[in-house]
């Protein structure tokens, strides 16, 4: 199974001058955990990690201090989330029929994650990881004035990894840059095109790290995961 790691972001909502993915975690770069992960990963064998390219001497430096035995290739990222996966699938090698796409910056997805979700990939065409939503949802206005309050247990968050069908990925991404569509997440292409996306059961953890409280948060699980490994 091939992956793609969205990593062309930028630390702007982190408060930092730099992508957040080279921030440290526990002494290592946030991205080091992501691929960590991934390497142990049964059913991943390539990977792919969109960024800038002003950020691959630090990404080549973290790829060198890892020492992976996947293949790894570098991809040219694009201004948003939606163009760097669109330029992910682009490089993805000719004999790619399955993709899995797993944010860089959610650096607490377990290796068991994976291969959960490209198992899963094997029996339907889309797939989100995600976990019931524990908050009511409201739906605002431009004013904030609340106009909708959503049915709870209809409600979920979704993560990453997400897993597509390459062909009808592509498919959805080249009618996305067509018809103008912009998303946030790649099933959201899929819904559009009016294809089904499985939901696979996530992990409260596997947060997105995107403000310093997620970093925090992120060390003390890990923190966990090391005492309870011990
Ligand atoms: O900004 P946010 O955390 O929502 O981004 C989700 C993921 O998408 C991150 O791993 C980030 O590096 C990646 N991204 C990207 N290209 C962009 C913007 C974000 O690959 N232009």
């Amino acid at each position: 199974m091939h992956l793609l790691i969205p990593a062309a972001g930028s630390g702007r909502r982190m408060g930092s001058q730099r992508n957040k993915l080279l921030l440290t975690l526990l002494s290592k770069p946030l991205l080091s955990w992501t691929l960590a992960a991934a390497e142990a990963s049964q059913h991943i064998s390539w990977i792919g990690i969109m960024g800038q390219p002003d950020d691959f001497p630090d990404f080549k430096a973290i790829l060198s201090d890892l020492s992976l035995v996947k293949p790894v290739e570098l991809i040219q990222g694009g201004a948003t989330r939606q163009e760097s996966v669109y330029n992910g699938l682009q490089a993805l090698p000719p004999n790619a029929d399955r993709v899995l796409i797993h944010d860089g910056a959610r650096c607490l997805a377990t290796a068991e994650l994976f291969d959960r979700s490209a198992e899963a990939l094997l029996t339907c065409p889309g797939l989100i990881v995600a976990v019931p939503v524990k908050d009511t949802i409201k739906v605002v206005d431009e004013r904030r004035i609340v106009r909708d309050t959503p049915e709870r247990s209809n409600l979920w968050a979704a993560q990453t990894p997400q897993g597509f069908e390459v062909k009808l990925l592509k498919q959805c991404h080249e009618e996305g840059r067509q018809k103008g569509w912009e998303v946030t997440d790649d099933a959201a292409l899929f819904e559009k095109c009016g294809l089904p996306v499985q939901i696979v059961e996530g992990e409260e953890t596997n947060l997105k790290v995107t403000t310093p409280v997620d970093l925090a948060l992120a060390e003390f699980i890990l923190r966990q995961r090391t005492e309870q490994s011990k």
